[in-house]
This record gives structure tokens, sequence and C-alpha cells, in this order.
């Protein structure tokens, strides 16, 4: 494998993971994932960031393949995740003399993670390091996924090296710019991405964009997923990020629930039937023991209206419902329409937590929740027709 100029001086050297099927043992990836890696060959060269430990052996000969035998002298880290560290201790072992550049918090990191404590170059944000004719500014962007993470612009070709920063899931299928590639073939794994790993982090990553606002970029270059290269998509992936951030969504509704034999399911079924009677077109409903979780809270992150039901269970949540809500609680989404229904058979428990947890979400509670004895009468059917209307007014104004 060799590597693959993506413009002058600058060499892809990732790699393509289609074997792992949980990122971070969590998130499905029916697409696979990149892990983006890049060289800049200059008077001195830089290397931008490393790749998974898995995939070490192909990225060093693609990385040997661009060197053509010349020294590696930077590696330039923006983010520690292992995702993209992981191959650090191989590389300090293939080029000793190699000059490590990243900012204090890197530097704690790689002491604890890889016992790395020596070639250090501390860089503060808006710092510069000249390579010839190529000059880098590094830009500390924390919390864009971890503390440590920064992004590093080339000022002399406008290449930003974003880090996670406007990545996304799916790998790359043989074109590595969007000139090579469907970009529509990323938006939507761009928001599971966005919404599984940086989520919570909305605040720090408005910060970022606003941080970056004045720079002009003509390429990104991300550690996951496509380089953008193209005017329309660097666009388009600054402000789906924006967007998300903002946790703006559209005027949908999400319906997750928790069924055992059924019951509750018809509930849902029933609340999305008054949905669409009541004009609303876009609806998603999952099944929460079926759908990977992933997936609604892609969803969830699109859509204003979220309705989550299920059964009692062991005077609990229904277990795949209280996942769900743990990993939705985690991410900290703003500015959702939320309703919830339940069913029990001989104590109701559902319903209650359901509250419990409306109470702590900081969502604007929208209905009278509905609750089901059992199975289906004419007073939870009207009760689940009524909760739809509500919702649908809410989103109708
Ligand atoms: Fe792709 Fe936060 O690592």
């Amino acid at each position: 494998m060799k590597a693959i100029k993506i413009k002058k001086d600058l060499f892809y050297v990732g790699v393509n993971d289609r074997t792992k099927h949980l990122f971070e043992n969590l998130w499905p990836l029916p697409q696979g994932v990149s892990y983006n890696s890049y060289l800049l060959m200059d008077e001195k060269t830089v290397l931008f960031d490393t790749v998974e430990i898995g995939f070490s052996d192909i990225f060093f000969t693609k990385l040997d393949s661009a060197l053509n035998g010349k020294a590696l002298d930077y590696l330039v880290i923006n983010h520690m995740e292992p995702d993209h560290s992981g191959s650090l201790s191989l590389l300090k072992t293939k080029y000793p003399n190699i000059e490590i550049v990243g900012n204090t918090r890197t530097a704690d990191m790689l002491k604890g993670y890889y016992g790395i404590t020596d070639n250090l170059k501390i860089v503060t944000d808006g710092e510069e390091l000249v390579l010839g004719k190529h000059r880098l500014q590094f830009h500390l962007i924390p919390m864009v996924h971890w503390p440590e993470t920064m992004a590093t612009y080339d000022a002399t070709d406008k290449t930003l090296f974003s880090g996670d920063a406007f990545g996304t899931f799916g790998a790359l299928d043989g074109g590595i710019t969007d000139t090579q590639l469907r970009p529509e073939k990323y938006w939507d794994e761009m928001v599971r991405y966005y919404s599984n790993i940086v989520g919570k982090f909305g605040s720090p990553v408005q910060k970022a964009i606003a941080k970056l606002a004045g720079i002009e970029i003509a390429t990104i270059c991300s550690t996951h997923g496509p380089v953008w290269t193209e005017k329309e998509n660097i666009s388009n992936v600054i402000s789906l990020y924006d967007k998300l951030s903002k946790y703006e969504a559209e005027p949908g509704v999400v319906i997750a629930y928790g069924s055992m034999y059924g019951h509750t399911e018809q509930m849902a079924e029933t609340i999305a039937s008054e949905l669409a009677a009541q004009g609303i077109r876009d609806i998603v409903i999952h099944n929460v023991s079926v759908s990977p979780h992933s997936n609604i809270i892609r969803d969830v992150f699109k859509y204003k209206g979220l309705i989550v039901g299920c059964p009692t269970y062991n005077n609990q949540l229904y277990p795949e419902m209280d996942a769900l809500l743990t990993k939705l609680a985690a991410r900290e989404i703003k500015n959702r329409y939320f309703s919830y229904f339940g069913s029990f058979t001989w104590a109701g428990a559902a319903v209650k937590r359901l509250a419990a947890f409306a109470e702590t979400s900081g969502w604007e509670i929208i209905g009278v929740p509905a609750e089901m004895k059992q199975a289906m009468d004419q007073k939870s059917h009207e009760a689940a027709i009524a909760l739809a209307q509500a919702m649908a007014g809410k989103l109708s104004k």
C-alpha cells in the first residue's frame, strides 16, 4: 500500500477499518470508519496524528513510501484518543529523533498512556511553526472531543487539520477527497458520528467554530472520513456541525418504545398514526430492543420532538429504555419537545420513572402522559391520541 497524494506536498497515510463492529466498543460501524493520518513534506516533514494500533503495519508501509528515505521531523498530535495515537510508541521506535508537537494536556496524556516524556515541543494557542514554505498555526479547541484537542492550520495552503472536528463514520471506499467520491453518502453517518461521539460537547464545538471562523479554509483534513476540498462541501460540513452543536432540529418526531408482547408497541403505533393524521411527515419509530441506540440518538439530534414509552419491568423502566435514556441524558441535548407513555400489568412504575427522567431532562414536556394497564382500552387509546395531538400542535406552531 502506498501513500496517496492529496495535493502538492500533502499525502494521505491513513487506513480503513471495516473489521471493528463497535467504535469505542459502543457504536456500530455498518460502513466502517477511517483513521486519517497525513504527511506534509517540506524542508521539515510533519505527520499529523497516527492510526489505531491494529493498522500500524499498513500505516507504516504508506508512511515509508511517502517519506521515500527522508527523515520524519515532527509528529503533530491534534488528538490523543487511541484511535489516533495507538501507533505512537511504534512510531517513536522507528523514528527515535522525531519531535512530538502538542500542548500541555497532550503531554500529560503522552506520559500516562505511553510513558513518553522526551522530545516534546509544547505549543500554546496561536503559536506558529515554520517548516520551510509551510507555516503551521496551532489552535486549541478543548473538548472537541477531549481536553487536549487542537486543530492545526497550514496557513500556506489554507489546510485545516481539524482532529475529530468535522469527522464522520464511514470508511473511504477508494476516494479520499470529496472530488473523488459521493459526499451525500456521508451526511447521515456524519450526524450519527457527531451525535454519538461529540454530541455532549455542543458548547465547546460552538467555541471552536467561532474561533476558526476567522481563517480561510480551502481544505479540511479531519481524523475520520473524507478530505473536504470543495467550497460547497466545506460549507455543508461546517453548517452541519454548527447546527448540531446548537441542538437545532427539524420539526419531526422520534418515537422510541420498548415492548415485550406488543401492547406498548400498539400505543406507539397509535401515536404515530395520529401524528401523521395531524400532518407530521417526519416520524421515525424505533423499537429500543432492535434499533441500535446509536441510530436513535442520531435521530433525536435530527428531530425536535421525542416521544418515549415502555412497560414497567421489575417495578422499574424496561431495561433497554433505561439504557437509552442514560445515553441520551449524557449528551445533554437541549431544546426538545418531550412526551412519554407507559404500561403496566399490576403496578405502574414506567410512567412514574419517565416523569422523573422528564424532570431532569430540561426539555419542554408536551401533553399528558398516557398510561395503559395490560392492553389498550378506550381510555388509553384516547390518551395516546391526545398526546400525539399535543405534540403535533406544538410542532406546527
Ligand atoms: Fe477519533 Fe476522539 O477520536
